[in-house]
């Protein structure tokens, strides 16, 4: 997953293409490039490694580009598909007569059947982009748009591309399908990137494109086509309530660690835009009518990764307060599983980005079943947001680091409130049980900033553990799902393997794999299966294993070595709850080992291939 961005406007074009791809840099960061009309000619730089040492190394003529006329421009930062990171492989790609340019995300799946009937062309690269910028050349005859059209007809795949070219100066031209790309309207100024943070410090006004839309735009004027349809279309323009000053780390060291302080208010903000008294609201969101709410039967989540988890909690959240089967299903499974689907199914997909190809793929599938299909997402405008039947906003504000945090306990609350509103059209809870669950809910942002204020004990522990190579995360229950997310965090920032899994399955195998180097992270805090997790934690013990658990006040047992004490909440409440410390235990364990937390390696914020 790749973020590329182009500009066209009066301001410093390098200032304005480096600023944007650094904010653009969690989408994949392996090498990155810049390419600009100077003179009515393309200057181009590419390096690999991160924008920064791109920008260190920029030649001269870069320098000082300051003009009365419009600056125009595209850059790219890559996380590589085909061809390693390299300075050949990174974008923008150019044709043979160095008269077109390109920036590229996506996958181009024919691009080497296209290659080969491309063979004049001197092929550069190993990267399935370059048979986009070469087809262009092949194709321009005059009209640049026609060029683009006749090209975007022999591709198959995923493409988000942005072109620039020496023939037409004033206009960027640019193609979407499958992955992301939106237009930010400024006065007498265009922007177009994969993401709206590259562009916040310009607008709050953005066209996100549809798939197989295709266009020009100047400094003025936009033109937007449709592969489907001949006529030009007409896109909303979306108000994305997000302020520059959100995408940056205000202070804190990471954008990890600020999005983990961050949660107080994401749940604040998701329960006060949502509950008034004992009511809660989704009209304004929801257009599913209450009599189809009422007959679901069964419910089917789709989600990969941290969104897969926060499903997985919800699994056990809905069957116990809606009394209905909850499937949860990782995307790219589900997508080739030839599902058994049946009537009065409501699909859920999960997606902070709104643009994880696998659980598109997958709400593409489910549609053509004709199932109510719901989203829950981050990404205002994104493919989930708008292609779902109906969509959850999760109201996280833009969550910058690669490792989901924010995002899944914003997912939970989101959920937990839908589970409810629609546990009382169902009438499937009790009037008690409900206001219980609500009152709880409403106690979760408090009990979070209680965790986030004194973080010493687990900074302690990260001290203590953090050159150990393998950890387990036992839990039971709605935890379960929890243990998964905490040894995702862990992995996935520090590197380190980490396992989650239930803990009444261990003695099944994973047992084998403890000794007195692995510590054992357990989920021991109150709730029906606790004696249950206790004879876990005597089987761990007995093996000489370290264990650190997550409890509440007054739970004893001699075979805990660490406690993480928890403020005691409802069972069904708990994974909220309890997967911040093992948010700030991973955090802690890869800040201690220098990792790149927000960037880590071989990840990237939105996997927009499959
Ligand atoms: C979580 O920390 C990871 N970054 C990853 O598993 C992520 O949750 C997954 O790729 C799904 O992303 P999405 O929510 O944007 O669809």
């Amino acid at each position: 997953m790749c973020g590329i961005i182009g500009y066209i406007g009066k301001k410093n074009i390098v200032d304005v293409l480096i600023s944007g791809l650094k904010k653009l840099e969690y989408r994949g960061y392996d090498s990155s490039g810049i390419a600009i009309l100077k003179e009515n000619k393309i200057i181009r730089h590419r390096s690999v490694g991160k924008i920064s040492q791109m920008e260190a190394s920029l030649p001269s003529e870069f320098k000082n580009l300051s003009s009365k006329d419009d600056c125009i421009g595209i850059a790219h930062t890559r996380w590589a598909t085909h061809g390693k990171p390299s300075e050949e492989n990174a974008h923008p790609h150019i044709d043979c007569t160095k008269s077109f340019v390109l920036v590229h995300n996506g996958i181009i799946e024919n691009y080497f059947e296209l290659k080969t009937k491309l063979k004049k062309h001197k092929f550069l690269s190993d990267t399935d982009t370059e048979v986009i910028v070469h087809l262009i050349e092949e194709n321009y005859n005059g009209s640049l748009i026609e060029a683009v059209k006749k090209t975007l007809k022999l591709l198959e795949g995923s493409y988000a591309f942005v072109l620039l070219s020496k023939y037409d100066p004033k206009k960027l031209f640019f193609a979407r399908k499958d992955s992301p790309l939106i237009i930010g309207l400024a006065e007498d100024e265009k922007l177009i990137a994969s993401d709206v943070t590259a562009m916040l410090e310009y607008t709050n006004k953005f066209i996100f494109l549809e798939n197989e839309d295709f266009g020009e735009v100047s400094a003025k004027d936009i033109k937007i086509f449709n592969l489907k349809r001949d006529s030009i279309q007409q896109r909303p323009i979306t108000l994305v309530n997000w302020s520059a000053q959100m995408a940056e780390k205000s202070g804190f060291k990471h954008f990890m660690l600020k999005e983990i302080y961050e949660q107080p208010q994401v749940l604040r903000e998701n329960i006060t835009s949502r509950v008034f008294g004992e009511d809660i609201i989704f009209d304004d969101e929801l257009k599913f009518k209450k009599d189809l709410l009422k007959k679901i039967e069964k419910i089917l989540i789709i989600g990969c990764g941290t969104s897969y988890h926060a499903g997985l909690v919800c699994k056990y959240f809905f069957e116990n307060i809606l009394k209905i089967p909850t499937e949860v299903d990782i995307a790219s499974e589900f997508r080739y599983r030839n599902p058994i689907l049946k009537n009065n199914t409501l699909a859920i997909f999960i997606s902070q980005s709104g643009e994880t190809a696998d659980t598109l793929a997958s709400l593409r599938l489910i549609k053509r079943y004709k199932l109510p299909t719901l989203g829950i997402c981050n990404v205002v405008g994104s493919s989930l947001y708008r292609e779902a039947d109906s969509t959850i906003y999760i109201r996280c504000g833009p969550e910058i680091g690669v490792a989901s945090t924010k995002a899944f306990t914003g997912q939970l609350i989101s959920l937990y409130l839908f589970g409810l509103y629609l546990a009382k059209i169902k009438k499937t809870t009790s009037h008690q049980r409900y206001i219980e669950l609500l009152n709880s809910l409403y106690k979760t942002p408090t009990y979070i900033e209680n965790i986030l204020s004194d973080t010493s004990f687990l900074k302690h522990l990260a001290e203590l553990f953090y050159s150990k190579k393998d950890f387990l995360y036992l839990a039971r229950g709605i935890n379960y799902p929890v243990a998964l997310e905490g040894a995702l965090k862990l992995k996935e920032i520090s590197y380190i393997h980490a396992e989650g899994y239930p803990a009444g399955e261990m003695k099944h195998g994973p047992i084998a794999l403890i000794d007195k180097d692995m510590p054992v992270v357990i989920i021991a805090t109150k709730g029906a299966l606790l004696q249950k997790v206790f004879s876990n934690l005597e089987e761990v013990k007995s093996r000489d294993a370290k264990v650190i658990a997550l409890t509440n006040y007054g739970v004893e047992s001699k075979s805990i070595d660490y406690k993480i004490i928890l403020p005691e909440t409802d069972e069904l409440i708990s994974p909220i709850l309890n997967v911040v410390p093992l948010q700030l235990l991973a955090y802690y364990i890869a800040d201690i080992l220098g990792c790149d937390i927000d960037q880590p390696r071989n990840l990237a914020k939105s996997v927009t291939v499959e």
